[in-house]
């Protein structure tokens, strides 16, 4: 039985100290998670992670934006999962598909990436997800299931067994067109199916995310879907009281 999860990417909002406020106010919501088995988490920017992490409960889940493949080097303006494992975070956000079209974020930096992290017993939240113009020329599923076959490329069983995927389309992000429940069911089911293909029955483990415009009056329906274990969720995690409803409405 997978639990549901709800994960926030509050991506580059929020001061340390916006954070903070928000981090305190986050007892309640982590009980009432826990109490239902969901699984709670927001991603802070690299800026407020340890100040968020302190200030939360050890069930809240506190994920980083990304992270750099190497321990550590001439890589400047990066951040290496060393770094990440020395202020106890232990989950990233993978191709994002704001790296990817802003950030150069390939499938093959991607897997480097999950490697790194798997290597390091972390929980990577590999994003996937098609544009517009691929989602209106019926590409979807080609364009997924290279990124998935490429991002998740010579892994173990044992390691993605822990790993989360998140189906975000992009053209959904930030838009307000949110993906009807029959797509997002659709395409999760048919990422499941890849990954079963790749690693076997494992695959029932992998938790599989919808992310696109996900709203406390939507998010419902999303969970309501088989393959869909819950959602990664942009604009309506930034606010407290948004993102207790969402927390609510799937409980
Ligand atoms: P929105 O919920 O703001 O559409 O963002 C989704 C997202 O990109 C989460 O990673």
């Amino acid at each position: 039985m997978r639990r549901k999860l709800l994960l926030g990417n509050w991506k580059m909002n929020k001061t340390s100290k916006e954070a903070l406020t928000f981090a305190k106010q986050t007892d309640e919501l982590v009980k009432i998670a826990k109490e239902n088995n969901v699984d709670l988490g927001v991603a802070p920017t690299y800026l407020s992670l340890q100040i968020v992490k302190e200030n939360v409960s050890c069930d809240m889940i506190v994920a980083s934006q990304n992270c750099h493949f190497e321990d550590y080097g001439a890589f400047t303006g990066e951040i290496s999962i060393p770094m990440l494992k020395d202020i106890d975070i232990s989950w990233c956000i993978i191709g994002h598909s704001e790296r990817r079209s802003y950030d150069n974020e390939t499938d093959e930096k991607c897997n480097k990436k999950i490697k790194a992290l798997f290597a390091n017993k972390m929980v990577p939240v590999y994003c996937v997800g098609e544009t517009l113009t691929q989602f209106e020329n019926g590409q979807t599923k080609e364009v997924v299931e290279r990124q998935i076959r490429i991002g998740l490329k010579d892994l173990t069983k044992d390691e993605v067994k822990n790993l989360v995927v998140a189906y975000e389309p992009v053209w959904s992000i930030g838009t307000g067109k949110n993906a009807s429940k029959e797509i997002a069911e659709d395409v999760c089911k048919f990422i499941r199916d890849i990954l079963c293909d790749m690693f076997g029955e494992v695959s029932e483990d992998i938790r599989i995310l919808y992310g696109g415009s996900v709203k406390p009056d939507n998010i419902k329906q999303y969970l309501s879907c088989p393959d869909v274990d819950g959602a990664l969720v942009g604009g309506a995690s930034l606010n407290i009281d948004s993102y207790k409803q969402l927390l609510i409405n799937i409980i």
